[in-house]
């Protein structure tokens, strides 16, 4: 009992990493975008695992469930890393992120891909769906496009959510759907990262990076899927659990796995 009580310990070290952090929280995501030195499965960024494999596990559902004919839009793409793998599904994936230096990453990671583009975007800010729509529409994405979130809306507060749900209907149109997958971590902070490897004596870098310098996470499953995309604006096709892959932290070479939920929505109307 007083072993498991012990991590509540770490709270003074907690309060005092982010105390630091931008309360802008765009300000942040642009900060911390401008510290990382590396990325994948040696690098900072702590949900950039460096391998496709959580990415193959959602393949037979976007085959399934989304129209391969029309684009992507990867929301809150970071350093692209799901953008160019989501490029081989189909004909053209777009990556938008509130961070320039997310952006620009992310190009550079990406060069020499005929089929990936980026932009910057705040996704929850009013307009910035339609504004998209009419890019989209220079790739022939007349009767809309896909839309795939990974990770994004659990850092969102709720009515945040709503906004960038708003925005992404603008995107689908008819025929786009969308995937989204997200960390639904069912615990308090400190439960979150002890279970992410940080002890009294050690916290794993790129875990304490991101609680240097970023928003506290949420966690986002299907309630917060519910009130972000209600029933009466949104069909729901298929949810349920799934694992969010991070970079190696607890072995040198092994993703570890955060408890994780997924949805594929269709617009109604
Ligand atoms: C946890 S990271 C996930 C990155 C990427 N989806 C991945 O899985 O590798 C969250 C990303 O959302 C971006 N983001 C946060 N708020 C955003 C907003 N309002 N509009 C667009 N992107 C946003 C951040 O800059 C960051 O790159």
């Amino acid at each position: 009992m007083l072993s498991a009580l012990k991590k509540y310990l770490m709270i003074p070290k907690l309060v005092r990493l982010s105390a630091g952090a931008p309360r802008d929280h765009h300000a942040a995501w642009d900060l911390f975008w401008s510290n990382v030195k590396a990325t994948g499965a040696a690098g900072d960024v702590l949900w950039d695992a460096g391998t496709d494999h959580e990415m193959l596990g959602y393949v037979d559902m976007l085959r399934l469930h989304l129209d391969t004919n029309l684009p992507v839009v990867d929301i809150g793409c970071g350093n692209g890393s799901f953008t160019r793998r989501l490029a081989g599904h189909f004909p053209h994936a777009v990556g938008v992120d509130v961070s320039a230096h997310a952006v620009r990453r992310a190009r550079a990671e990406s060069a020499g891909l005929p089929n990936v583009s980026y932009a910057v975007r705040d996704m929850t800010a009013t307009g910035s769906g339609t504004g998209l729509v009419e890019e989209l529409h220079v790739l022939g994405a007349d009767s809309g496009a896909n839309v795939f979130i990974r990770g994004v809306l659990h850092v969102l507060r709720e009515r945040d959510r709503f906004a960038l749900a708003e925005n992404v209907r603008a995107i689908t149109g008819t025929r786009g759907r969308v995937f989204l997958a997200e960390t639904d971590f069912q615990g308090n902070a400190v439960d979150y990262v002890s279970h992410l490897g940080a002890t009294l004596r050690s916290i794993p870098a790129p875990l304490e990076g991101a609680i240097r310098g970023l928003p506290m996470p949420g966690h986002f499953g299907p309630k917060e899927r519910s009130l972000a995309f209600p029933a009466d604006r949104w069909e729901l096709i298929e949810d349920g659990p799934t694992m969010i892959e991070t970079v190696p932290l607890s072995s040198p070479t092994r993703a570890d796995l955060i408890p994780g939920y997924f949805a594929v929505l269709k617009a109604r109307g």
